[in-house]
């Protein structure tokens, strides 16, 4: 921890003492700001109701494409106008952008307070009190060691905005290894660390105990899940940590479903596939990106498959579980995509009949090996090549989610409308959306639903049977 120069006063007689977070990004961003929430909360921090209240906001930042920073300093200017207006504000900049651009961005945004990257989040109460002693400026960035990563699990996250505490998200791994050549997440959050097993399933435990029926377990790369901890000799050699480790959480009675993302191609293997028969409570559905239809992008991308292995590892899927469904990530324009790449990730879409998918224009991210490569293809290109995938996926999923129409599906419903709280909304095991209307409770019920309708993002249906 850095401490600039001494700030202008902050009155420690009024304590500041409501908290606002703002997250962009991925899940694993969602997690963390629910970890900070409630290591305020351990500080008497309430959650503001709006930014307007708060004492201190916090911008959980994310670098994974362009105008990362862009974003983070626009929002930084409305915020100095409120800030104008309330001295006593503190500014935090928390997540990938607090890592990737650190100092500089403290210096280029006069306004921000504190900044602390993904790795440091553990010190978030030592730098608010810091600041608020008048100690100037707090700066936190750096890679989490594996000592921080224990003692940081045993805080337990709460939940964002009170409402949805049927789904929650567990941190099970930080950082990444594989440094695909596009990607900045090794850069911002450092190399891949496991939890300890016990302190995920305590995570699981008390989120089930206050009324979390789905868990998503996160980390870049699951399925290389705890081999760091077998190296260490933390963990017994084993055929499949995260195999094991699903296993063991899969034995919670209360929870109903069990996810996880992301699930590298690389690292997946046939007996996880495998364990999606043993463990309904896996579901039917994963999230497995591939990226690329061609080959020859993929090898540069470094991704460690080729297309024949992702479909190797789609058909284990669907030996495992006939009516699997899959999402993917895909990017195009990377540098050196032709035509003729482009057609074979089109292609690939078109037969791998995906739920949906994620798709972005490739965009250079500084560090990174691909920012370095000539070729990159023009937006002209990239845009076209977009909205063709996007267009394609389109059809397919409303021709998916029509076939939905007269089917009965399990669905697990996780909250309800604010402006009707007569509708609810949840998800089948093929995870697709489903929105219903009822007159009794259902967060947190798991319960059969008659599909009656479909559209692009959502099915709508009715209770098959009342008694629930
Ligand atoms: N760890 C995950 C990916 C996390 S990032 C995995 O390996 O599957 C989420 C997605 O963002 C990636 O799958 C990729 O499709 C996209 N992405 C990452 N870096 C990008 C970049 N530089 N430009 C465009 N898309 C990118
Ligand atoms: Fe990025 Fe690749 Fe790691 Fe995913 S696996 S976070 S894409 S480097
Ligand atoms: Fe973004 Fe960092 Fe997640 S760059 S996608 S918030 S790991």
């Amino acid at each position: 921890m850095i401490s600039m120069e001494p700030q202008k006063s902050v009155n420690p007689s009024r304590p500041p003492a409501r908290v606002h977070i703002e997250t962009w990004g991925c899940q694993m961003n969602v997690a963390d700001s629910e970890r900070m929430l409630a290591l305020m909360k351990l500080q008497d921090f309430q959650l503001a109701e709006s930014e307007q209240e708060a004492d201190l906001i916090i911008l959980n930042t994310c670098h994974i494409r362009e105008k990362a920073k862009h974003k983070v300093m626009s929002r930084l200017g409305i915020l100095r106008q409120l800030k104008d207006k309330n001295p006593g504000l503190m500014i935090a900049v928390a997540g990938c952008v607090a890592q990737a651009e650190g100092r500089k961005l403290m210096e280029e945004a006069p306004v921000i307070d504190i900044l602390l990257g993904p790795g440091k989040i553990q010190e978030l109460p030592s730098l608010v009190a810091d600041f608020r002693r008048n100690r100037g400026k707090q700066i936190a960035t750096g890679f989490m060691k594996t000592a921080e990563a224990k003692a940081i699990d045993f805080v337990i996250p709460l939940p964002l905005e009170g409402k949805n505490e049927v789904s929650r998200y567990v941190n099970i791994q930080q950082g990444c290894n594989n440094f695909c050549t596009f990607c900045v997440v090794p850069f911002t959050r450092g190399r891949e660390i496991s939890s300890p097993a016990d302190t995920i399933k305590e995570q699981v435990n008390a989120y089930v105990a206050s009324g979390a029926r789905e868990i998503t377990l996160l980390g870049q790369n699951v399925n290389s899940y705890g081999l760091d901890l077998v190296e260490t000799g933390a963990l017994a050699p084993s055929e499949g940590p995260f195999v094991d480790l699903l296993r063991e959480v899969a034995e919670i009675p209360e929870l109903r479903r069990l996810r996880f993302t992301s699930s590298n191609p690389h690292d997946f293997t046939k007996p996880l596939a495998d364990l999606f028969k043993e463990i309904p409570k896996l579901g039917k559905y994963i999230h497995l990106p591939v990226q690329s239809g061609s080959d020859r992008i993929l090898t540069v991308m470094k991704r460690k498959v080729t297309v024949a292995e992702y479909w190797e590892r789609l058909a284990w899927l669907k030996n495992a579980v006939p009516d699997m469904a899959v999402s993917t990530d895909l990017i195009v324009g990377f540098p050196g995509e032709t035509d003729d790449d482009f057609q074979k990730t089109y292609e690939l879409v078109e037969k791998a009949q995906f739920t949906f998918i994620y798709s972005f224009k490739y965009s250079p991210r500084k560090g990174t090996a691909a920012a370095r490569f000539r070729d990159q293809v023009d937006e002209t290109n990239m845009v076209k090549r977009l909205a063709a995938l996007n267009a394609l996926q389109d059809r397919i999923t409303i021709k998916q989610n029509e076939a939905e129409i007269g089917q009965t599906r399990r669905v697990l419903f996780h909250y309800a409308s604010q402006k009707d709280p007569q509708v609810y909304y949840g998800k089948t095991e093929h995870f697709r959306p489903v929105r219903i209307k009822s007159g009794r409770d259902m967060i947190g019920k798991e319960v059969d639903v008659h599909i009656l309708d479909a559209n692009k993002t959502a099915l709508e249906g009715t209770l098959v049977c009342e008694a629930v």
